[in-house]
């Protein structure tokens, strides 16, 4: 192998370093990579590959211009990569053989902090773990660009699991090498989550103070974040927020199908915002309150005290128009205080940005003195709040009104500000006004109207005469440059007040750019303070939001019952109801408690049934974070978990659901569940075959109804299913009502007590557009069906759901609820010892059991 440049040795240095990034290895204007790096950059970036150096050992090569760097690095994040950025750390000009060159950070897409990469009203996460040795799995989340972060012990199953990571905005996921199980690997790729290594989990000394709890889980899962992050972001973490501690039984929790299927924060086909409750209920004006909108949708509370306060607020603000619209102007200009904290920490804010700082401080007092207006809740938000009025009249006095982007070019710094900096401020204005001067003189003695005074980079200041006036140039004037009509001239005289302009302008934009770090050095210590502040404003914006859409929507505000009762008038599916035209949304009644825990639900396909249990968990989720709920009265019990299961068939949310998923999900709700979680069953047993999934639906239903008493709601086409009613004491049939007027099914959308009596598959067919010929052999088919004898007993099948209640009755066996004479008789039965009794004492018993039958009626 013949001998490898020193540059080149550096390279391999550094890249042996950082083995699972891109190495953007700068040199001079561009950011270069190599080998492998190179090979893949070109491919995924779509640039050109070329080689550095000659024959077998050239290298692969392909670069990026420094100054558009941040597109190409926001194109890698995107598709998952991290970038290790290496820059020359000393001035070429002055090294001595290769340049030093270090690594300054390692982007990665769970820590990228670029406005371009990261959306303003969702949060960006990075989470670690630990404990997966011991079973005791801690997870802890922390968003770079705001500086919060949160976690707890979550259980070691699968479905905990997907809880945690599969949650909006997770981009990046750090293991111990060691303990990364091989299957969670292939999990975490499907998902997109980039995997990311870090051993060291000990708590740095210089953050101790963000964790205040005992768990060592929960402690050497954050180690490891703040390690992770140390290593690659090489700079001050200073905007790191305290852990906050998440204790499940606090919230209302939901898996991640349930939140999806739910429509939470995103529609379950396109994934998009627009269709999901987020998107109704968000009319923030800040993105620190439609970022905790999005939490507050993630985590619903389970705490009654704390939902009712937030009720408290919402309820004042419904009420109190004026006191509402004056907070929703002044929220307007509050910017991103926690982002913006956040880039101050990092030492990436400049002046505009700290202008908008100021320009937020400015409101905050007048948000503080209007909170009070909101009654008790109001004041208590404004108690511990620092309005950082000092960091305000600083930002003030400092920076002009609209300063530019660049730091280093000065134009930021306020008159009155530094004394220094007007001197300099005032010799280079001075300067200005004798070369304008100068002009005019000249002008004057010369006699050459068009003479002027100019700039440019090369010559600096210089006089321009046209070539027609140049025999009136005088003496002292020194050719400099030769345009095609013009001569250029120095005088001496014009380069001492160059030299004295430039010199004061250098000086004045080295001092400005001081003067803008110590401006930025204080406001660090203000970071915490601007934190709470903006956690502050985050939650009085997302109260006004519930507010104006509560209003708007006509919602009501909920009561909570002790007694688990749930009664609901005219409530309506938020979303769904925002679809139709005004008014065509059939509002339903619902009332579910003690006596009644379960409802079956029937009614033909399209009718509304699984409208209606979303509208119900939808309406519970709502109401548990505080906002007010689509209905004219609602009573609601306080829910601990919301399970939904969807029938493969209607399963949109995995796409690749299979009958085994349904039934590993249904086991998870059977075990998780309790009295006081809400469960949504919505035909379930569908993806088998019919008696298959007749039987388990009966069995999930007879489980529920007797192990666990949570409210349920169960749809299913399987009419069998309604008999249960007799038999399981708190399961009441509902259906959902369609009516058949000349030929046609029309949908009433209105539940009512009792069962459905008819499918009506084939008018849904019909309004599928099937050929009329379908049809029409279907609708014979069906007579034909009807009037089949009973004893052909072709109806049992339930698949072809096609036959009224009536006939129903008369094939299938009806169940009455079982009496205790019918208890008592059964259990003879069934202790009865046949092989040990003569036919005449087996004679006697049955003679026993008809007695005690036939005395009930
Ligand atoms: N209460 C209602 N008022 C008006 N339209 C409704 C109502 N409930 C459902 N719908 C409409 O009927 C369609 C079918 O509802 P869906 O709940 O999917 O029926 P099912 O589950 O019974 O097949 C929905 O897309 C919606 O447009
Ligand atoms: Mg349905």
């Amino acid at each position: 192998m013949s001998k490898i440049t020193p540059m080149m040795q550096q390279y391999h240095d550094i890249k042996n370093q950082y083995p699972d990034a891109f190495l953007f290895f700068r040199l001079g204007d561009f950011y270069e990579l190599f080998f492998d790096d190179a090979e893949l950059a070109a491919r995924e970036l779509e640039i050109t590959l070329t080689r550095r150096g000659k024959g077998d050992d050239a290298a692969p090569m392909c670069g990026v211009p420094y100054h558009s760097a941040e597109n190409y690095i926001a194109r890698l994040i995107d598709k998952g990569y991290k970038i290790a950025i290496c820059e020359q750390v000393e001035d070429p000009q002055t090294a001595k053989g290769v340049v030093k060159r270090e690594v300054i950070r390692v982007v990665t897409p769970g820590t990228i902090m670029e406005e371009r990469a990261v959306t303003a009203d969702a949060n960006h996460y990075i989470a670690a773990l630990s404990g997966m040795d011991h079973d005791r799995l801690a997870y802890v989340r922390t968003d770079l660009t705001t500086g919060e972060t949160d976690g707890g012990i979550i259980g070691s199953e699968v479905t905990d699991i997907e809880k945690a990571l599969l949650a909006d905005g997770l981009r990046e996921v750090i293991f111990p090498r060691e303990e990364l199980p091989s299957d969670w690997e292939k999990w975490l790729k499907t998902a997109a989550f980039t995997i990311s290594y870090e051993e060291n989990e000990d708590m740095p000394d210089a953050y101790l103070h963000l964790y205040d709890g005992s768990d060592p889980s929960v402690r050497a899962a954050f180690g490891r974040m703040l390690h992770y992050l140390a290593r690659t972001q090489k700079r001050s973490l200073a905007h790191l927020q305290p852990l906050a501690t998440i204790e499940p039984r606090e919230f209302l929790q939901m898996d991640v199908h349930t939140r999806r299927n739910l429509e939470l924060t995103a529609s379950l086909r396109e994934r998009k915002k627009k269709g999901s409750l987020y998107h109704l209920l968000d009319d923030t004006k800040t993105a620190m309150g439609s970022r905790m909108l999005h939490r507050f949708l993630e985590r619903p509370l389970a705490n009654k005290r704390e939902v009712e306060r937030r009720q408290t607020l919402v309820h004042q603000l419904v009420d109190d128009m004026l006191t509402r619209a004056q907070l929703q102007d002044q929220l307007k200009n509050v910017y991103d205080l926690e982002r913006l904290a956040g880039r101050v920490a990092y030492g990436n804010v400049n002046a505009r940005e700290l202008v908008q700082l100021r320009t937020s401080l400015q409101q905050v007092p007048e948000i503080v003195d209007t909170l009070p207006a909101l009654g008790d809740e109001g004041v208590r938000l404004t108690e511990d709040v620092d309005v950082c009025e000092a960091l305000r009249e600083r930002l003030e006095a400092a920076l002009v009104d609209d300063p530019p982007i660049a730091i280093r070019e000065g134009g930021m710094i306020r008159r009155g500000f530094h004394e220094e900096l007007d001197e300099y401020r005032e010799a280079s204005e001075n300067g200005k006004t004798w070369l304008s001067n100068l002009e005019h003189q000249e002008r004057e003695a010369t006699g050459i109207k068009n003479l002027k005074v100019g700039y440019n980079r090369v010559f600096g200041y210089y006089i321009e005469i046209s070539k027609a006036q140049l025999p009136h140039a005088p003496d002292h004037f020194e050719r400099k440059q030769t345009l095609t009509n013009a001569e250029r001239f120095i005088t001496p005289d014009l380069k001492e007040m160059e030299n004295r302009i430039l010199e004061a302008e250098e000086k004045m934009e080295q001092l400005e750019f001081d003067l803008f770090k110590s401006v930025r050095e204080e406001t660090n210590a203000y970071i915490p303070r601007l934190q709470q502040l903006a956690q502050m404003i985050a939650y009085v914006d997302c109260l006004q939001s519930f507010a104006q859409v509560s209003e708007e929507r006509r919602f009501t505000r909920p009561r909570f019952s002790e007694q688990r009762t749930m009664s609901l008038v005219n409530s309506r599916h938020p979303v769904v109801e925002t679809t139709l035209e005004r008014g065509a949304y059939v509002a339903n009644d619902v009332h579910m408690d003690d006596k009644r825990e379960q409802l079956l639900i029937t009614g033909p396909n399209m009718a509304g049934k699984s409208t209606y249990m979303r509208q119900i968990a939808i309406i519970s989720v709502m109401a548990q974070i505080g906002c007010f709920v689509p209905a004219d009265e609602a009573t609601l019990p306080l829910f601990d978990k919301i399970f939904t299961r969807i029938g493969a068939a209607d399963d949109l949310v995995s796409g690749q659901s299979t009958f085994m998923v349904e039934m590993l999900e249904t086991e998870h709700a059977l075990k998780e569940a309790t009295a006081n979680s809400l469960l949504l069953l919505d035909e379930i047993g569908r993806g088998t075959s019919t008696y298959d999934g007749m039987a388990l639906a009966r069995s999930i239903v007879e489980y529920i109804h007797g192990h666990i008493g949570a409210k349920t709601l169960f749809s299913t086409h399987y009419h069998e299913l309604t008999v249960l009613e007799e038999e399981l004491e708190t399961l009441w049939n509902v259906h959902v009502r369609a009516e058949e007027e000349a030929g046609e099914v029309i949908f009433l959308h209105k539940v009512e007590e009792g069962r459905a009596d008819k499918s009506y598959g084939i008018h849904v067919a019909q309004l599928a557009h099937l050929p009329d010929t379908v049809i029409e052999r279907a609708r014979a088919l069906l007579d034909e069906y009807e009037n089949v004898p009973q004893e052909n007993g072709i109806a049992h099948d339930e698949q072809l759901p096609l036959f009224t209640y009536e006939e129903e009755k008369k094939t299938t066996r009806s169940v009455k609820k079982e009496t205790p004479e019918d208890a008592e008789v059964a259990k003879q039965i069934r202790d009865m010892d046949i092989l040990n009794i003569t036919p005449l004492e087996a004679m006697q018993a049955i003679g026993n059991w008809q007695k005690q039958l036939r005395s009930k009626t």
